[in-house]
């Protein structure tokens, strides 16, 4: 298998999985472009990994500003960058279950996602990598059969984006539970993310792009808690190699330690 070489992209690099995952991708000897939305944060996670002889850049990026993405893709298209890989690792989970929290949620861990994607997509190598960091809430299993066979499989990406804006208004006017949507905004999210990994994985397989979703497991950072089972170590581990498959790898997958997992 022929080594991976080039650049790698991470969105919320500056702590928790992302970072832990700038570090993985450097250590094997690639370049990183850490994104993170808060400079102080970005620069002082890029200059940890700097006093590691990593070879790491900070790049400011938050994901749910479509003109911060656009400032990212002119710098990096200006530059010439071409991207191995893009892991979109950026994600909340907020307390708490109103419209405005379904909404910020979508807002980060479906839309920001989804506009990151498409606008770096012409900066993508071919072969290359879109790895989706998703999570086991984001399984079909326990479902309503209303909503799962509006997700499963996905509808065309207008119509996934227009369910998602539907649960956002179902939240406000209180009828979610009724319509069958899960009482999650998170985990609406990352369903939603999962549908979005299998359309983009059949759109983008003739231009041999690979894109999968992964789940971290239970992994102990800001958002899984100090009681989560794994090290972050641990949770980067499959983040990495998702990143990292190459060229013959499997596309159009949610995997967790490396092995698939139904959707
Ligand atoms: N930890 C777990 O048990 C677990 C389990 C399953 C899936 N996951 C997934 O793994 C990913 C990483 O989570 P984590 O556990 O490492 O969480 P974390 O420690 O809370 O880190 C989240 C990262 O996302 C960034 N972020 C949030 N909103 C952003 C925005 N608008 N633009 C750019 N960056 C933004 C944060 O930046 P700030 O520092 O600026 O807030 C931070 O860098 C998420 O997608 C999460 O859903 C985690």
């Amino acid at each position: 298998m022929a080594k991976l070489t080039g650049m790698v992209l991470v969105t919320g690099g500056n702590r928790g999985l992302g970072l832990e995952v700038c570090r993985q991708l450097g250590r094997l000897g690639l370049k990183v472009l850490l994104a993170a939305r808060d400079i102080a944060a970005g620069a002082e996670a890029t200059a940890v990994l700097h006093s590691e002889g990593l070879d790491v850049t900070f790049e400011p990026l938050d994901v749910t500003s479509l003109e911060s993405i656009d400032n990212l893709v002119d710098r990096l298209g200006r530059q010439g960058t071409r991207l191995a890989a893009l892991v979109n690792n950026a994600g909340i989970a907020l307390e708490g279950f109103d419209a405005t929290v379904a909404e910020r949620t979508l807002a980060v861990n479906f839309f920001g996602v989804m506009n990151v994607t498409e606008r770096l997509l012409p900066l993508l190598e071919r072969p290359g990598r879109i790895v989706m960091v998703s999570s086991g809430s984001g399984e079909l299993e326990g479902l309503s059969p209303a909503i799962r066979q509006r997700l499963d499989p996905p509808p065309p990406k207008e119509e996934l984006v227009a369910l998602l804006r539907s649960f956002v208004d179902d939240v406000r006017s209180g009828d979610y539970a009724r319509k069958g949507w899960p009482g999650s905004a998170y985990r609406v999210s990352k369903l939603g993310l999962n549908a979005l990994t299998r359309l983009l994985a059949e759109e983008l397989r003739e231009r041999h792009l690979l894109v999968n979703a992964v789940c971290p497991g239970w992994v102990r950072t800001r958002m899984g808690g100090s009681r989560a089972p794994r090290s972050i170590e641990e949770g980067a581990d499959t983040l990495v190699w998702a990143a990292t498959l190459p060229p013959e790898g499997p596309t159009g997958g949610f995997f967790r330690d490396r092995r698939a997992i139904p959707w």
